[in-house]
């Protein structure tokens, strides 16, 4: 039999998508799963498509053209360490070994350490986009040497979701940039989302949109400026009925209880150490955390005051038009930290991530892909070391145009006590950004009250420390 081009490693939902994706593109592949009925039922669906199956990792390893292209889709963590030292012993020097999990980036900086050492190119890739993308075109951020990208390049152009501006791939960066940019992503993923729920909640709660206008509006919101995946399968969300009780939408009997993997966390713990501010990231993970106390709210929502008793009647319309603003305000402040945040990651770990790029692949085939892209790569390929997209005048003026939006949109979630974790925190972190002179000096002075810190002064250069009273 001829060898194969390609191999997979883990013949799930996303491992048995991208192998039928890469055999449409003609490219043959040879799956490999642990479990006998899933290489049976990829050979089945493949029927006619360049696929084969092994039935060990050395009938794999021995199917496959040299270099050796195998990538792993198996869950993060210790399986992936697993499935290495299963793996290498039987690969050759220059081989490639792709993890296209959510993997964390330290874990791939010490893999790519220990099978350097074996003479093992190890390719760190993050892939977004689901089952579809996987299947149809995923965003691809592959990191690494540049040795390895050339023996990937044209299977993974070829396998990525196409746009106006190539294939949405590239080589994101040396070592972990590949996994370390899609755990960004996921940042941004959660504050997208998390701030298209506080929006949801005005309209729901406050306004009092049903499902059909919650999907009208969404869906006209889609063919704008928001134009973006999230909108977009927020419009339908709001149409599918609950096949259970096929008069209601389903939407309403989904338990309020936010479930997570754990990528929006480490990015906002990876935020914390690189001391890059990403607060409405945080407020996503956080507002995930609160919401599974699902008892304890309902226990104290029975004695909370009614919450619409003084509160006047917003104009829906012009409402409405204002969440627009606010969404469009709350999404752009959302891509701000996450770019700020790989900007300053790619300069502490030397990883040589051109944001513009990133920009580009995260344009088709991935959660956090939306119009708002084609201006943030604009402004950073006028300059691609500008380390947080606020500073650069026009981006942050043509923001603040919105801004209004987004406080009247608060003004009534107060009133009707919607809780907007992230859309508050968007307007927080652009208020601080854009305020000269903060309140940090009192802050300055407790710490030398109490701790002798010491502060700076604005009319001296030095350090200085005072004797309270
Ligand atoms: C993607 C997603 C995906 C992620 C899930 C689940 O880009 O395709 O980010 O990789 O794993 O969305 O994430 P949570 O369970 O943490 O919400």
């Amino acid at each position: 039999m001829e060898k194969a081009q390609f191999g997979m490693i883990g013949l799930g939902t996303m491992g048995s998508n991208l192998v039928l994706n890469i055999a449409d593109k003609g490219i043959s592949v040879c799956g490999y799963d642990l479990d006998l009925g899933k290489r049976q039922q990829l050979l089945e669906v493949a029927e006619g498509q360049p696929v084969q199956t092994a039935d060990t990792t050395a009938e794999l390893v021995a199917a496959l053209e040299r270099p050796r292209r195998i990538m792993m889709m198996v869950p993060a963590g210790k399986i992936v360490d697993a499935v290495i030292d299963e793996i290498a012993p039987l690969l050759d020097r220059g081989d490639i070994l792709i993890d296209g999990g959510n993997s964390h980036y330290t874990d791939t900086d010490r893999r790519i350490g220990k099978l350097a050492g074996m003479g093992i190119e190890y390719t760190g890739m993050g892939i977004s986009g689901g089952e579809e993308g996987a299947r149809f075109g995923p965003s691809l951020m592959p990191g690494g040497t540049k040795e390895s990208y050339a023996h990937l390049k044209d299977i993974l152009e070829k396998i990525a979701a196409q746009t106006d501006e190539g294939a949405c791939v590239t080589l994101v960066g040396n070592g972990s940039a590949g996994h370390y940019t899609k755990m960004v992503h996921n940042g941004i993923e959660y504050a997208i989302m998390q701030m298209i729920c506080d929006v949801y909640g005005i309209l729901k709660n406050a306004l009092g949109c049903d499902n059909d206008e919650l999907h009208a509006i969404f869906h006209k919101w889609n063919q704008g400026r928001l134009q973006s995946f999230l909108v977009e399968i927020s419009a339908k969300i709001f149409l599918q009925p609950d096949d259970r009780n096929p008069s209601n939408r389903l939407v309403d009997v989904v338990l309020d209880r936010a479930a997570q993997k754990g990528t929006g966390m480490w990015t906002s713990v990876s935020a914390l150490n690189l001391h890059i501010p990403t607060p409405t990231i945080d407020e996503a993970v956080v507002a995930r955390d609160l919401s599974v106390f699902k008892a304890e709210r309902m226990k104290i929502a029975a004695f909370r005051k009614s919450p619409v008793e003084n509160a006047g009647k917003p104009d829906k319309e012009a409402a409405i038009k204002d969440l627009e603003d606010a969404l469009y305000f709350g999404m752009m402040t959302s891509y701000m930290q996450g770019f700020h945040l790989l900007q300053a990651a790619s300069m502490t770990y030397n990883y040589g991530v051109d944001m513009a790029e990133v920009a580009r692949i995260w344009k088709g085939g991935c959660i956090i892909r939306s119009i708002m892209l084609n201006d943030i790569r604009k402004t950073y390929l006028a300059d691609q070391n500008l380390i947080n997209l606020v500073f650069d005048k026009d981006f942050y003026l043509a923001l603040q145009e919105q801004r209004q939006g987004l406080v009247n949109s608060l003004k009534i979630a107060m009133d009707y006590r919607v809780a907007t974790p992230a859309l508050s925190s968007s307007l927080q972190y652009a208020e601080m950004w854009g305020t000269g002179r903060l309140s940090s000096n009192l802050l300055q002075a407790q710490r030398d009250f109490f701790g002798a810190h010491t502060y700076e002064r604005t009319d001296a250069e030095g350090s200085f420390h005072t004797e309270w009273n």
